[in-house]
């Protein structure tokens, strides 16, 4: 595999000012049984990270097919796109809901997809099986249970300071909900998946204190705006985030867990 990859110039490389879908996209491929002619379906794609790059290594004897449920991100995949790649094709489609028409693949990748799968994640693992060839394999990635959990106890250590019951109880059934490693390995299993391998990669996410943090790219707008979910009051929400920005210091490392799932359908 890793011969094929070597022996091509890469236009479509992942980008490298992405400090979260890059690096979780590296998991994937290092799980990834990746050669040109290969028919891929990736869920999921966002603008198509790694859509592109798979595109790329697969060639124009391989076929893509790309899906999103945001008619934005797969607009925005198709203007990147332009007339390139012809045999890379975006789709909106919902991942939990795919149109039995659907061909079969003989790989299906999703990366940052699986925490989307709620609420009944096995049977969507189970619908994209039904669009994987024999002897094909899936590969999917996701922030697992432990991601941040050192920025969690922060918010619920300051929450007990201030006797705030419900929060914390929101917190706890948020952090409860999320799918561990073990979780996913479960599904793969059920699913009489073979060569199964579930592995974890931490990744730290770097940060000043104050407005940066609660401002920061990477937890703004998805795991900062979930503990904000947790209060009915928003000015209560950020008197409690803004005193934990102000002590980034002791919840440091920051760190997420890569998590990645593979498997072979028999
Ligand atoms: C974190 S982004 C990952 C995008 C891309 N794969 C990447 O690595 O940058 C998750 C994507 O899943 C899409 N998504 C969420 N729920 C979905 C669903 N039910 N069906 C299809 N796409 C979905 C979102 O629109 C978003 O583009």
């Amino acid at each position: 595999m890793t011969e094929c990859l070597n022996d091509v110039r890469r236009r479509w490389p992942l980008p490298i000012h992405d400090y979260w879908s890059t690096p979780f996209a590296e998991s994937l491929l290092l799980h990834l049984d990746l050669c040109p002619g290969a028919s891929i379906f990736d869920i999921a794609s966002g603008h198509g990270i790694p859509a592109f790059y798979l595109a790329e290594q697969v060639g124009p004897t391989g076929q893509v097919l790309a899906i999103d449920h945001s008619e934005g991100q797969i607009a925005r995949a198709r203007i990147i796109q332009g007339v390139q790649l012809p045999w890379l094709r975006f789709e909106c489609l919902d991942m939990r809901a795919l149109p039995q028409h659907l061909p079969c693949f003989e790989r299906i990748t999703g990366n940052l997809s699986v925490m989307f799968f709620r609420p009944h994640r096995f049977e969507v693992v189970q619908g994209l099986l039904d669009h994987l060839n024999p002897g094909g394999q899936l590969v999917l990635t996701f922030p697992s249970l432990g991601t941040f959990e050192s920025l969690w106890r922060r918010i619920d250590q300051e929450m007990a300071v201030r006797g705030l019951l419900l929060e914390r109880r929101r917190l706890e059934a948020y952090l409860a909900e999320r799918p561990s490693a073990a979780d996913a390995r479960g599904w793969l299993d059920r699913l009489h998946l073979s060569r199964v391998v579930v592995a974890e990669y931490p990744l730290e996410v770097t940060t000043e204190s104050g407005q940066t943090f609660l401002h920061h790219p990477l937890l703004r707008g998805g795991f900062l705006d979930d503990a904000y979910e947790c209060f009915e009051d928003q000015r209560l929400a950020d008197e409690v985030m803004t005193r934990v920005s102000e002590d980034v210091e002791s919840f440091r490392p920051l760190i997420a867990q890569r998590c990645v799932l593979s498997g072979w359908k028999l």
